[in-house]
């Protein structure tokens, strides 16, 4: 079949676990939840059990690995009246878990402000279709709602996404809204005040190592409960990150190809030992100066998988491999490719010296380092 979407939102992905959580779904719930809290831990952190809907079976499974309370507090902010503040390094997830929460709690992730340098209030709030405005005069039916006004009116979640690239002057706009939660729109009059409705919430992420960052005032930060997301701190884990995700990228573009398992597991120690900057035998490696991520990780894995494929080769080549990795890691600076270089003549070294077979091979890739 034809895929229909190249990235289906996770309500559409995963319509066959929500609306088999809905049917089985006895908890308790906040007003206007399409989920309880509890069926919304198990949509994202999995089950072992099977949940029969529409005579299939649905199996649970899990979605953000490496912290499970971080997972539950989230939820229990978000049925509450604060905002909910994801911030972290680039690639730890901040935004899958967003729209996971989004979709468990409010059956759509896709109520979405993206935060960027040139986003304004009238984005924020609500703008106006001038044709309508010019015939009509400010009418409701001339009012362009935003994200968070049509959040508000549905009584759903709103994602504020990376919000801190907006200037620190337009984040603003949001405290009052969180506080009182009531939007005013002077232009409609008396028909401009929209009262929140209950299920209401804001999301928000926000990274920190990256450029163009710029600060939140903190009358905005005491709206919201702050979490960080770390990256996933075990090399197990994030070799099972790495598996999971090649396989939903490459099942979703046909790539008929096992996911070979051995090239993971090197590739997931090799982004743990650059990321910490020390070796799993305690030699001292110089950190790269760009953020060494589990997305980057699935994403320099898929891209030597789809070479294969589309070349029609067998296996992974870790020549391939290795000239991803140095794409991904060497962006910034000249520097980064002599501590790439660096990392290959010492730990990688040792590893073939020690453990021999893939680390050999892999140490014989170096050369493609430029
Ligand atoms: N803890 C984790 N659990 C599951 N997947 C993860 C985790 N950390 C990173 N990933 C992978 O990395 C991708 C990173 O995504 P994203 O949500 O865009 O990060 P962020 O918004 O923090 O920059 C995810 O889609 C997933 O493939
Ligand atoms: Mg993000």
């Amino acid at each position: 079949m034809e895929q229909k979407y190249i990235k289906p939102p996770v309500e559409i992905r995963y319509a066959d676990e929500l609306e088999a959580l809905k049917a089985s779904d006895t908890g308790r719930k906040p007003d206007n939840w399409y989920l309880s809290p509890k069926a919304v831990r198990t949509f994202i952190l999995g089950s072992d059990k099977v949940f029969e809907h529409n005579g299939n079976k649905i199996r649970i499974g899990k979605k953000f690995f490496g912290n499970d309370a971080l997972v539950e507090r989230c939820i229990i902010t978000l049925a509450g009246s604060r905002g909910l503040m994801l911030v972290g390094e680039p690639g730890t997830a901040k935004t899958m878990l967003s729209e996971l929460l989004s979709a468990a709690i409010s059956g759509t992730s896709t109520n979405t402000v993206q935060g960027t340098a040139g986003t304004t209030e009238d984005m924020i709030k609500y703008s106006w279709n001038y044709a309508l405005l010019l015939a009509k005069g400010p009418v409701k039916e001339a009012l362009v709602p935003s994200p968070l006004y049509v959040g508000m009116s549905k009584g759903i979640i709103t994602r504020f996404e990376e919000i801190t690239r907006t200037p620190a002057e337009i984040q603003d706009s949001l405290i009052s809204v969180m506080s009182d939660k009531v939007l005013n729109v002077p232009e409609l009059e008396e028909e401009g005040l929209v009262f929140a409705k209950p299920g209401f919430n804001i999301i928000g992420t926000a990274n920190i190592r990256d450029k163009g960052v710029n600060e939140m005032s903190s009358a905005l930060k005491r709206r919201f409960n702050f979490e960080t997301v770390n990256p996933v701190k075990d090399v197990r884990l994030e070799k099972q990150i790495i598996i999971n995700e090649v396989e939903q990228n490459a099942a979703a573009n046909k790539i008929d190809m096992p996911v070979d398992t051995d090239v993971a597991e090197l590739l997931a120690i090799t982004y743990h030992e650059l990321r910490e900057g020390i070796s799993d035998h305690g030699i001292k490696i110089e950190k790269p100066s760009v953020v060494m991520s589990t997305a980057e990780a699935v994403s320099v894995f898929y891209q030597t998988m789809s070479n294969a494929w589309y070349y029609e080769e067998d296996q992974l080549s870790l020549a391939d491999l290795t000239q991803n990795l140095n794409n991904a890691v060497c962006k910034d600076t000249k520097d980064d490719l002599e501590k790439l270089k660096g990392y290959f003549n010492t730990v990688i070294k040792s590893k073939s010296e020690k453990v021999g077979g893939i680390w050999t091979e892999f140490y014989e890739t170096r050369k493609y380092l430029k």
